[in-house]
């Protein structure tokens, strides 16, 4: 394989021109789409890709044509909570891939459609040793070509369901320079709200438009008798809002139904919209809906 120092020139290879063709595909893949929304936290397990998976389902029942990219490549779970796995047929052709359509049309494309066993591990290297820059540099890659080989057609929304951690944002931000916000998740916990807390201070050092926190597990919901208790001691999530200056826009209640509900039915929010918790995910679409409305660039 040739190295940059061999190349003469560019070797004949035209890499600039290469680079510009991929990010000009991206681009003109992502113009059809209205709006990119990014949900995230520091902190793994915190329900990124529950609530990500019932907002969408929240945005489709108000009439909107949504797609999810499943960002998480290591551990993907958006095609699970749809009903698209690996057992999807992928339907491919010189202008790129048919997004999997998932439970009320939601357009998908995640990584375990592209595994051969459900169970497959995503490998970037055999060798031991591969340096974090690398392993992100894989990632950034494979994320574009997600992106820019999906034929999305026209969507109002495309959610971006982040993996664990607040360095993760840099590629995103890369790709969809024009992202409308992101949505911060946390639960009520000390430690959560401290890893949230470093998120946040990332986002607002790269520039990256913050539509608000998300304090997911709030609170218990007894599915029998619909009272709530608290689930986690610990301080108010709005305290962090208020601190890091972001609006806080959802208290949503833990519900075992939701946890239960996954892919072949419908998803919780449709079976459940007018629960506690079915309020709490709808007010989160109200305030995203409202930021975009309010920020007409985004
Ligand atoms: N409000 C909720 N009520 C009940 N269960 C919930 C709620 N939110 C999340 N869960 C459950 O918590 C677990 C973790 O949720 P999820 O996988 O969405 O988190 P995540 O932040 O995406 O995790 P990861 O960091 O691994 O990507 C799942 O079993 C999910 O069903
Ligand atoms: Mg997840």
């Amino acid at each position: 394989m040739k190295t940059y120092e061999d190349l003469a020139g560019d070797g004949g290879s035209n890499i600039v021109g290469q680079v510009v063709s991929k990010l000009e595909k991206l681009r003109s893949r992502l113009d059809g789409i209205k709006h990119k929304v990014a949900l995230m936290s520091g902190k793994g397990g915190v329900g990124k890709s529950s609530l990500t998976a019932n907002i969408a389902s929240c945005l489709a029942d108000r009439g909107h044509r949504v797609g999810i990219l499943d960002a998480d490549l290591n551990g993907p779970s958006i095609g699970q909570l749809l009903g698209v796995g690996n057992d999807h047929k992928l339907v491919l052709d010189d202008d790129g891939i048919e997004p999997g359509i998932g439970v009320q049309g939601i357009k998908i494309m995640s990584m375990d459609m592209l595994l051969s066993q459900p169970d497959s591990p995503v490998m970037w290297t055999e060798e031991p040793g591969a340096t974090a820059v690398w392993v992100s540099t894989m990632e950034s890659t494979a994320l574009r070509e997600l992106l820019s080989d999906t034929k999305w057609g026209d969507l109002d929304f495309l959610l971006i369901d982040m993996p664990p951690g607040s360095d993760r944002i840099d590629n995103i931000r890369e790709l969809v320079p024009e992202l409308a916000g992101v949505v911060e998740i946390t639960i009520p916990s000390p430690l959560s709200q401290h890893i949230v807390s470093k998120s946040i201070t990332k986002n607002r050092q790269m520039g990256v438009p913050v539509i608000g926190l998300v304090e997911n597990m709030a609170t218990y919901v007894c599915p029998h008798c619909d009272q709530e208790a608290k689930l986690f001691e610990g301080k108010d999530a709005k305290d962090l809002s208020q601190n890091k200056g972001i609006p806080f826009i959802g208290k949503v209640p833990f519900d075992t139904r939701l946890s239960r509900k996954t892919g072949s039915g419908g998803l919780f929010y449709t079976e459940h919209r007018d629960s506690i918790t079915g309020q709490a995910i709808a007010q989160v679409v109200d305030a995203i809906q409202n930021f975009i409305a309010n920020n007409p660039k985004s």
